[in-house]
């Protein structure tokens, strides 16, 4: 077993990674939380057979809010010419940089960044964009799917956590002018959660209905919008539509 992959096995992931002797990380939670990660690969890979074929050496992809990599990892093993993994946190691009020279993965390209921050215009354009388990932490979500739309050329997938949302008719400064409502947000506090692996930054967190999402995917210029399938037997938190993925197509 080699020292980068003695390393690996001495800590705890947020994902179970098998390493080339075999070994596999441990997980938080006893592995509690395998499911749901099992339940979204399963997912991507579905959109990215049909999108892509098994032809992806010539395409690039740029995983927002990578984490420890996983989604990133899986790019870079499933053929993508070129990955890039971005997250604020820095001791998760270590971890990702650890897991990427255990696995010698030459394709896995990692950033420290807010997702905000990002250069998109030197970044350029990506055939896949991944925005997963991100938009629900932001207090600025739209402006989160417009990075991901301007970095991305064919097809971004988003996953998130939705809330209930609002329908009907809004009295917008007079009762002669009444608007539709096209979505809602709902307002989660993880202000005393910011130091937390997985959480917001800034705390003041805006999660949106299936509803927003779909509508400000589609204005800020997604042509094709589609909620994707789920497995029955996926994370319950997906079959029961509390997180959805959907994939928005530039053309
Ligand atoms: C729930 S985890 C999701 C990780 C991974 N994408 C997944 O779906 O398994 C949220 C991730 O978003 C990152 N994050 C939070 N706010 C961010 C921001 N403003 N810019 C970039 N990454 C951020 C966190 O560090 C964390 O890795």
């Amino acid at each position: 077993m080699s020292d980068l992959e003695s390393r690996a096995l001495a800590k705890t992931w947020f994902y179970r990674y098998t390493l080339p002797s075999g070994a596999q990380t441990p997980t938080y939670d006893g592995g509690a939380l395998d499911l749901i990660h099992d339940t979204r690969t399963r997912m991507l890979d579905a959109l990215l057979s049909t999108e892509f074929g098994d032809q992806r050496n010539a395409l690039s992809a740029v995983d927002l809010a990578c984490h420890q990599g996983w989604f990133s990892v899986h790019l870079a093993q499933s053929g993508f010419a070129r990955v890039l993994g971005v997250d604020a946190r820095s001791e998760h691009i270590d971890d990702s940089r650890l897991i990427r020279d255990t696995l010698a993965l030459s394709n896995l390209d990692l950033v420290q960044s807010d997702v905000h921050a990002l250069d998109t215009a030197a970044l350029g354009h990506h055939d896949l964009v991944l925005c997963f388990g991100l938009i629900y932490h932001l207090e600025n979500p739209v402006g989160a799917l417009r990075v991901a739309r301007a970095l991305c050329k064919r097809v971004c997938v988003v996953e998130t956590q939705v809330v209930p949302g609002q329908t009907g008719w809004v009295d917008y400064g007079s009762y002669r002018f009444v608007r539709p409502l096209k979505g809602s947000f709902g307002i989660i506090d993880e202000t005393g959660e910011t130091h937390g692996p997985e959480a917001s930054t800034t705390g003041i967190c805006l999660v949106p209905s299936l509803e927003a999402l779909i509508w400000i995917m589609q204005r800020i210029g997604f042509k094709r919008v589609e909620v994707l399938p789920v497995p029955e037997d996926g994370y319950e938190q997906l079959v029961h539509h509390k997180r959805v993925m959907v994939a928005g197509w530039v053309e």
